[in-house]
């Protein structure tokens, strides 16, 4: 290997360590709490309970951050996380990534209308096709933070699309990427959407 290469390596394997990396096995032993409600090893049993077993280390991070902050509202969640350090949320993050997501079912009426706003989105009104950032398996990208879907429960779809439509949920950034699209759905959009989705993978 050239000693070009070789530098680089190194500066990159150090630089990746200066930020709070995390540790899965260490994350295991800090989720007991949050097992009731999103499951043991992050599938949850009940709709409204995102599943959080193989999304995205980086979206999970930012979301804990957010829910503690208080920058996205989790009822249920509250004071949870406020004993948290930066490096707790980071191997609680690791930790959940590192599972795999159970797959649901799509109700076979809903499915080709839930196909074409996923992969064509609603050219005559603007809104991109969801498979640009969230891919055409629903799986995400996890380096750009863009959250996996694919497989996650109807019902918790349903619930964020709505809560972006209306402005509950707003930690989708300065350029409200999600309220842009979301203001664009009809309720029968979104439960299409939902169930094509509970069922992708
Ligand atoms: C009492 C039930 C409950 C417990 C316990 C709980 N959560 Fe949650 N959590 C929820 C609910 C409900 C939501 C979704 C709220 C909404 O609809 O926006 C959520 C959302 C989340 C999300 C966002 C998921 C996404 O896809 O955006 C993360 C991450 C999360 N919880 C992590 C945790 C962690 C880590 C713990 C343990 C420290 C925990 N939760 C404990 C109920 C709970
Ligand atoms: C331009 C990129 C982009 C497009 C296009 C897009 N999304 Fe998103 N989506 C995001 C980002 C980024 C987030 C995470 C926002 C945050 O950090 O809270 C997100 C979050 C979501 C969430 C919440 C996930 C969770 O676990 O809570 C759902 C559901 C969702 N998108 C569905 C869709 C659907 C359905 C479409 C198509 C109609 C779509 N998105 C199109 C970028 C996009």
């Amino acid at each position: 290997m050239n000693k070009l290469l070789v530098s680089l390596l190194l500066t990159l394997g150090i630089t990746g360590m200066a930020h709070a990396a995390g540790d899965a096995a260490a994350g295991q032993g800090k989720v007991a709490v949050c097992g009731a409600c999103h499951g043991a090893d992050g599938n949850s049993l009940a709709p409204t309970f995102p599943k959080l077993a193989g999304q995205g280390e980086r979206y999970l991070l930012k979301q804990l951050r957010d829910i503690k902050s208080g920058a996205r509202a989790v009822v249920p969640m509250t004071g949870m996380l406020s004993s948290l350090s930066e490096q707790d949320l980071a191997d609680i993050a690791a930790y959940f990534a590192s599972q795999n997501m159970s797959v649901g079912a799509a109700d076979p009426k809903l499915v080709a209308r839930g196909q074409e706003l996923f992969r064509g989105g609603k050219l005559e009104q603007g809104m991109p096709a969801c498979t640009g950032c969230h891919s055409p398996t629903g799986a995400g990208n996890a380096t750009a933070g863009f959250p996996k879907i694919g497989g996650q429960h109807g019902d918790y779809i349903t619930l964020q699309l709505t809560s972006f439509r209306e402005g509950e949920r707003t930690n989708d950034g300065d350029t409200k990427i999600m309220r842009s699209i979301a203001e664009k759905l009809s309720n029968k959009d979104i439960a299409a959407l939902s169930s094509y989705i509970q069922g992708l993978h």
